[in-house]
């Protein structure tokens, strides 16, 4: 173990910043969640800055699914993520969340799934998945992933979408920050941050999830809430500074790591100057006979 104890790196290389994400279709429970939790992550010494994204305001476009964020199209030298079918807002959310350390994604349930506008963000990082080749790839891997999720009901599919938004960040090669769905015992209200707002004096009120605006004294879920939105800021702040004192304490030791890319021969005919066309020049990658443009 003690060879993987990080030594020589000094507090001020360490800040790391985070990022607050609120995925509501109006300013309400989620933003208050998101930015309480960033507030609570603040207050430890060494996170450095935070940033707060509602996405209730933007203009934010689905993926069509055309691929061409992927390398066979996206040029060599193309280093900032682009969307092929629209220069919408997500451009400006990636930018932001390539700025980070460490993400916080809250989103209120939406018949018992994420929010769409989370999604569309979701599904826009595409090309930095750990298997897409593009200069891209793995542009957001080592950095943290934590999740609020909000509904008026209990059990109504808070652990699913948890589950949904770490899963993204595994795709992502990022660090779970923190799971746990314990929000009803009074034994670990810390863990998770699944909020509810069904102890509300009105469920559906825009600051339902405070624990003013519980009917009950003393106030149950809203505590909870508010307990387990700023540990979940805290959980991704803790977990972002593990990640970024392990990539400097790689890059100390030049300690390169091993390629991301799973295959060497390549079914996809790449564009003339895209990241693919270039690798295929230098070697790095072989053509199968067979390869062709995909039909779209
Ligand atoms: C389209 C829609 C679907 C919803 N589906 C669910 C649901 O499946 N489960 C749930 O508990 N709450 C559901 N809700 C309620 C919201 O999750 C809840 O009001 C949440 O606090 C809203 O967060 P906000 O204030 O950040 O918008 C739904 C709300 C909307 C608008």
């Amino acid at each position: 173990m003690e060879d993987l104890i990080v030594t020589d790196i000094k507090a001020d290389d360490l800040k790391v910043r985070l990022l607050g994400i609120a995925g509501s279709g109006r300013h309400g429970n989620t933003d208050l969640a998101v930015k309480l939790s960033l507030e609570a992550a603040l207050k430890e010494p060494f996170v450095g800055e935070t940033d707060f994204i509602s996405l209730a305001d933007l203009n934010l476009v689905p993926c069509k699914g055309c691929m061409k964020c992927w390398g066979w199209r996206a040029p060599a030298e193309d280093d900032e993520f682009k969307c092929y079918q629209s220069n919408d807002d997500s451009h400006m959310v990636i930018k932001k969340m390539k700025w980070a350390d460490g993400i916080i994604m809250g989103t209120p349930l939406y018949n018992g799934s994420a929010s769409s506008l989370l999604k569309i963000v979701m599904e826009k990082c595409h090309c930095f998945g750990h298997i897409s080749y593009t200069s891209n790839a793995g542009k957001l891997m080592h950095k943290a992933i934590g999740a609020i999720v909000i509904g008026i009901t209990d059990w109504s599919g808070h652990a699913l979408v948890h589950t949904d938004i770490m899963m993204w960040g595994l795709q992502m090669g990022m660090w779970g920050a923190r799971f746990g769905g314990t929000y009803y015992t009074d034994s670990r209200p810390h863990r998770g941050a699944m909020c509810t707002t069904v102890d509300a004096k009105n469920e559906l009120d825009i600051d339902a999830i405070l624990k003013e605006s519980d009917k009950y004294i003393p106030p149950l879920h809203g505590s909870m809430n508010m307990r387990g939105v700023r540990n979940m800021g805290r959980a991704t702040a803790i977990t972002a500074l593990r990640g970024k004192a392990a990539l400097i304490q790689l890059a100390r030791e030049d300690v390169k790591l091993p390629d991301l890319r799973p295959y060497k021969i390549y079914n996809i005919k790449p564009e003339p100057g895209s990241y693919l066309d270039e690798l295929v020049k230098k070697g790095e990658l072989e053509l199968a006979p067979d390869a062709r443009a995909p039909k779209l």
